[in-house]
């Protein structure tokens, strides 16, 4: 069935992390429709391998395009840095909204030049990124890390223990000693413990959240195709994971303000999403 106005649009990452952009979409398009794969079952996505990577996200675009989503929203750097370029190719009539470090916006905003930027080891390793660096850094200096363990603390829920805190202290304590003034969020999980990193940064340093410019974005696409749904009502959000629904569903009021329906679909040799 080909897509209409009334489909909902498609969304993914390795796991919750893209509900910060989810959450995002649900303030500036609340009467769209959203179905969310998580792909938990595969998480992190941070340290595999890129043709690993760009594989997960083809049978993911697949499924979503086949529950009718009339666009998708790549909710992850990662995914975004690994397979964006390929999905466009793979899928040429799809319309993808996809994700990259803020470093232009940075850019422009730091006051000391010197910036820094928390992101996965796949996302650094990407040509998307070289090339953001090489189209916007224009002098300003980056420091960067990958907060190894961060995306698991995440995902457990863990946003302001302990172990999420002594990451995020490692990472950003010897930024701020070279004097950072901004910190780009390179990830889409790192937006729910921005709490914790204004927290340990102080005030005079700006964190930025990609995700209402990434709501944006998709909300343009749809009203520029003709595709934004006028009805007046709130749409649904609909969640399949390939983890555990339960934990899932568990985190959502936490995550997004809001409850919805959470299913567990299986990969099939992770090549092939079962339906
Ligand atoms: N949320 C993903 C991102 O934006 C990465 C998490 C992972 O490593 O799986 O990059």
């Amino acid at each position: 069935m080909p897509s209409q106005i009334t489909s909902p649009i498609g969304i993914f990452d390795s796991g919750v992390g893209g509900i910060s952009v989810l959450r995002a979409m649900r303030q500036q398009m609340p009467n769209e429709s959203v179905i969310y794969f998580g792909d938990q079952g595969h998480i992190p996505y941070g340290p595999r391998p890129m043709e690993q990577i760009r594989s997960f996200s083809e049978a993911i675009t697949n499924f979503l395009l086949e529950q009718n989503a009339k666009i998708i929203v790549v909710a992850c750097n990662t995914a975004s840095a690994a397979a964006l370029k390929y999905l466009r190719e793979k899928f040429p009539d799809a319309q993808f909204v996809g994700m990259e470090p803020a470093v232009k916006p940075a850019a422009e905003h730091t006051q000391t030049g010197k910036v820094g930027v928390l992101a996965t080891p796949a996302t650094f390793q990407g040509a998307l990124y070289a090339s953001v660096v090489e189209r916007f850094a224009n002098g300003v200096e980056l420091f960067q890390s990958t907060c190894p363990g961060l995306v698991q603390q995440i995902e457990q829920g863990n946003l302001d223990g302990e172990e999420t805190r002594k990451i995020l202290k490692d990472a950003l304590q010897p930024m701020l000693e070279k004097n950072i003034d901004t910190v780009v969020l390179g990830c889409t999980h790192y937006p729910f413990v921005i709490p914790l990193i204004q927290q340990i940064v102080g005030d005079n340093v700006q964190v930025i959240d990609p995700a209402p410019a990434v709501a944006k974005q998709a909300k343009r696409l749809l009203e520029a195709g003709g595709m934004g749904n006028q009805s007046t009502s709130k749409g649904e959000v609909k969640f399949y994971t390939s983890g555990d629904p339960d934990v899932l569903k568990s985190m959502l009021l936490m995550l997004l303000g809001e409850g919805g329906e959470v299913e567990k679909v299986n990969w099939l040799n992770d090549l092939y999403i079962e339906q």
